[in-house]
Order: structure tokens, then C-alpha cells, then sequence
């Protein structure tokens, strides 16, 4: 599907246009100064004239001199913000798919000092609502849709476009990849699957780290997870170096879960439908990183992804195992459902050897991030405010809903262990997001800003948001990690 950004209307196209209220002694009118004239009589003749004043949200289908025109009311403009508009916009897509070829978007009546924000979300939710996964459908959905013409005088739109597209194009391969099936993409194949797709880009080098090289690091953790397995574990790991780069270029590092599916081992799920999205924190992680690459990020970026199933066997690691980690410390296996952070851990630490500027962990880490947030909202934990103060202002750029969840002593007190140093799961059963975070804690350096991301409640079924699909990946983080790696004063984290 072609997104084109110009500011004349092609005649053949259906067009959707927005039109405001303004809200004069205590009646709601139509906001004159945003729609043509012709659209403005045409809309005073018919039936729901009055309809269309009273509520926002009412569409009016008009044909206007034999063009076909849709008027979607969307309340007062001062409240019309691009989120609105991202949402607008998606359902205007969504419902056009099976209808129209061509449809145009007119965002001319977006003014003022957002014009290129406006723009920036339409672009988005242009490519983020028509996703669909059909990869095992036998008969797919027929689209007739080819083109989405955004009318808008915003300049160089067409650059924006070819931007937006690398990261809209990336979150696709992330909800690609948390779709897909765990009998076909085990973990070799997960690992090939992004291995192949990060080889496309120039500047990215990839490494992979089959059972023998993990062994070799004694990641005592992440092969323990991988025990009862059928498949081996993989350590994916890729650099990004920008063109201009010396050793003062600031280096972030991204870790990702990538359980393949969690069956929760010996101490078994109850349920476990669903949990072969268990590798959305890699899936986020990847399409961030692929999306900076693409734009040519300045810092110096590595994506190191952890990559296995919880599964059992006879081989499987049983509760009360005592396993030593990467960074020599002993942990007592309490429960094999707390696997994230056993693979996460050994990774965290992999990465700590590298010494980068900072680092940032996703996982599906908690059922408790739930609890704590709900499915809309994303948690975070930190050892830094400023690094925290970064990433929320990009999320709050974004429109994602991201919220820090304190590590306090007594959380940490929680994961002491009898037997070992640490246990992977707290004595306690609450706050459980952030006595995982406190367990994690462990594998880094205090003196690098780290944030650890739990998308458990966000990774999939964001039916709320018209961007994404109302069942399976959403590819929610993915935006405001990119925002945050393109605009954040890296400098002043060192
Ligand atoms: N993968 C799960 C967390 C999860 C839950 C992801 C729901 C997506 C939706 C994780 O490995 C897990 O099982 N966590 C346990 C931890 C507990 C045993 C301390 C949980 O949250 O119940
Ligand atoms: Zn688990
Ligand atoms: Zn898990």
C-alpha cells in the first residue's frame, strides 16, 4: 500500500475531513473556518444536519459536485490532538481496506504549531492499522486498498513518509514474529529469521551464539531455562555503529526476552494459551534497533536477544536447583515460571562487559505488571531518574502510556535466598514486577543507567488502540524506544 503526501486532492478519491465544534452559548456549531464552503451547504441541506451538531463522532457521507466526501465530527479542535488523530485516522484505514482503491485523508485544516505532528501520527496509523496476520489463513482477506493520499502542506512530507515507514515497517516484522507459532518458529529458527533480516542493513553485524559458545560463557542461567528442551538456546547479538563514530560515541545496549514459548516448566502454567508471545520483549527490542539503524541513529547500538523455550522433559531444571549465573553469583531456582529473569540476568551481564553508556531491558516479565498497571499501560523500573525522565518524555511524545514502579530496599530483601545468594522468586507474593526488576538489579553495574521494561500487560491485544490489531502483537514500545534513541541527549547520561 503507497502513502502519498501532497496538497492537491485527487478527484478520483474518496475524502474523509475532519470537522470541529466550537461551543458557543452552551450550543454546539460547527466550526465554519475548518471545512470548504461547498462541504458547509451541502452539509446545511441534509437530514442530519442537526444530528451532526449534537454529538461528536457522527459522520455525514456527502457527494459534492460527483465527489464522495465523509465529514467525521471529532469534537472541539483545541482537544484534537495527534493521538486523536492516530486513532482517527486508524479507523478511517480500517474500514476503507475492503471498500475503496484510493482514499485521501485531508489534514489541511490541521494548522498550527503541531501541523507536522498531525502529519507525523497520520503516516503512522496509515501503515500500523492495515496489519494483518494471515501467514497460516488458507484463503486471505482480498484488500482492495493501494493508495492512502494524506492532504497536507506540511514540506517535505515525502521524507517523513520514507522515515515513518522504517519504523512502521519494523513494528510489522515485530508483530510478524509474536504471531507466529512456537512448533515453527522455535528458537533456531527465531534467531535465523532475525539474523536474516538484520543482515539486510549495511551497518548492522550480527553474531549468533549457538548452545557450545553459551556454554563457553558460562551462562549458567539462560542454559538452565533451556534445559528441558528439545531445541538450543540462542544469544542473538548485533551491533550498530554509525558512519561518524570514535570512542567517545555514546553506546546503548538493548536486551531482549525471547522465550519462544513458556510453559512455565516443572512449576507448570495453569494456563498457558498465549504464551508464545513470550519473545515480544526481543520481537520490540529488534524492531527498535532495526528502526534506529535504518535512520541512522548517531550512537553506537547493541541488541543482544536471549532466545529459547521453557519446556519440560526428563532433562528440564527442577524447583530447589541451585544454579551459578554468569556473573559467578548463585541462585536458587524457586519456581521454573520465573524464567525471564534467569535468561535476562545472564544476558544483562553479557551485555555489562561490553561497558556501554546505558542499557535497556524489555520483557514479558510479570503476569503482576498486570495486575499493577492493567494491559494499557507499560511498566518501568530504574537505577536512574534522568534515564527514566528520558524515556518518558519519549513515550509522552509518542502517546504510550509508560509508568515507573519503584525498587526499594525491602523489595530487594525479598529475593535473599536460605541456600543460595539470590532466589528467582520473592519470598512474598506481591509487587512481584518489582522484585523481578530487584532480581535483575543483580547483573548490573550501578554506575550504568539501566531501565528494565515489563511489557507483559502491552505486548498484545491492545483492542483500545484503532493502530493496532484488537487480538495479537501490537508492537507498543517500539515507537517511543526509537524516539528516545533519535532525540535524547545521550551526552548528558555519561
Ligand atoms: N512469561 C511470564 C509472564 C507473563 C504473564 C507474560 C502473562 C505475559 C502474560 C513469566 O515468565 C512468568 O511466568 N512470570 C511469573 C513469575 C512468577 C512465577 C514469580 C508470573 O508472572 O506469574
Ligand atoms: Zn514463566
Ligand atoms: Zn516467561
Amino acid at each position: 500500500m503507497e502513502i502519498i503526501i501532497t496538497n492537491k486532492n485527487s478527484t478520483s478519491s474518496h475524502r474523509f475531513i475532519f470537522a470541529f465544534y466550537k461551543k458557543e452559548k452552551k450550543q454546539n456549531i460547527l466550526d465554519k473556518s475548518s471545512l470548504d464552503n461547498r462541504i458547509i451547504s451541502s452539509i446545511a441541506k441534509i437530514k442530519a444536519y442537526k444530528d451532526f451538531f449534537k454529538s461528536p463522532q457522527q459522520t455525514v457521507q456527502l457527494t459534492v459536485e460527483k465527489n464522495l466526501f465523509t465529514v467525521i465530527g471529532v469534537g472541539e479542535s483545541d482537544k484534537f490532538t495527534p493521538e486523536t488523530l492516530r486513532k482517527e485516522v486508524a479507523k478511517i484505514v480500517k474500514s476503507s481496506l475492503q471498500k475503496y482503491e484510493e482514499i485521501s485523508i485531508d489534514l489541511l485544516n490541521l494548522k498550527g504549531s503541531s501541523e507536522k505532528d498531525f502529519l507525523l501520527a497520520a503516516i503512522e496509523a496509515s501503515h500500523l492499522s492495515a496489519y494483518s496476520f494471515e501467514k497460516y489463513k488458507g484463503k486471505k482477506t482480498t484488500r482492495k486498498l493501494k493508495q492512502i493520499i494524506l492532504l497536507s502542506s506540511v514540506k517535505n512530507g515525502q521524507h517523513y513518509a520514507k522515515q515513518i515507514h522504517n519504523i512502521t515497517e519494523s513494528i510489522y516484522f515485530a508483530r510478524d514474529i509474536i504471531n507466529d507459532v512456537p512448533n515453527v518458529l522455535t528458537s533456531e529458527m527465531l534467531a535465523k529469521e532475525i539474523v536474516s533480516n538484520a543482515k539486510k542493513i549495511k551497518s548492522i553485524k550480527c553474531k549468533v551464539l549457538d548452545k557450545n559458545a553459551i556454554k563457553k560463557e558460562k551462562m549458567g542461567l539462560f542454559l538452565a531455562v533451556n534445559q528441558g528442551s528439545m531445541h538450543q538456546p540462542r544469544l542473538v547479538h548485533l551491533t550498530y555503529t554509525p558512519k561518524k563514530s570514535n570512542k567517545n560515541t555514546p553506546h546503548l545496549i538493548l536486551v531482549g526476552k525471547g522465550l519462544t514459548f513458556d510453559t512455565g516448566g516443572y512449576s507448570l502454567k495453569n494456563s498457558m494459551i498465549n504464551m508464545k508471545t513470550d519473545m515480544a520483549g526481543a520481537a520490540t527490542v529488534y524492531a527498535a534497533f532495526r528502526s534506529a539503524a535504518l535512520l541512522n541513529a548517531d550512537i553506537k547500538i547493541s541488541c543482544i536477544l536471549g532466545i529459547t523455550d521453557n519446556s519440560i522433559s526428563s532433562k528440564a531444571i527442577t524447583p530447589d536447583s541451585v544454579v551459578i549465573a554468569r556473573n559467578k553469583k548463585s541462585v536458587e531456582i524457586a519456581n521454573t515460571d520465573a524464567e525471564g529473569r534467569l535468561v535476562l540476568a545472564d544476558c544483562l551481564d553479557y551485555a555489562k562487559d561490553l561497558k556501554p553508556t546505558a542499557i535497556i531491558d524489555c520483557a514479558t516479565l510479570t503476569g503482576a505488571v498486570v495486575a499493577a498497571l492493567g494491559t494499557e499501560i507499560c511498566g518501568m523500573m530504574s537505577n536512574s531518574d534522568k534515564f527514566s525522565e528520558m524515556l518518558l518524555n519519549s513515550a509522552s511524545n509518542c502517546n504510550e502510556y509508560l509508568w515507573r514502579l519503584p525498587l526499594i530496599d525491602e523489595h530487594r530483601d525479598d529475593i535473599k535466598s536460605n541456600i543460595a545468594d539470590i532466589r528467582n522468586l520473592a519470598n512474598t507474593s506481591n509487587a512481584g514486577s518489582m522484585k523481578a526488576a530487584a532480581f535483575l538489579e543483580h547483573f548490573i553495574d550501578p554506575k550504568t543507567p539501566w531501565i528494565h521494561l515489563d511489557i507483559a500487560g502491552v505486548a498484545d491485544s491492545q483492542g483500545h488502540l484503532p493502530y493496532c490489531p484488537s487480538k495479537g502483537a501490537s508492537g507498543v514500545m517500539v515507537r517511543s524506544l526509537v524516539n528516545l534513541i533519535m532525540n535524547a541527549k545521550w551526552q548528558n547520561l555519561a
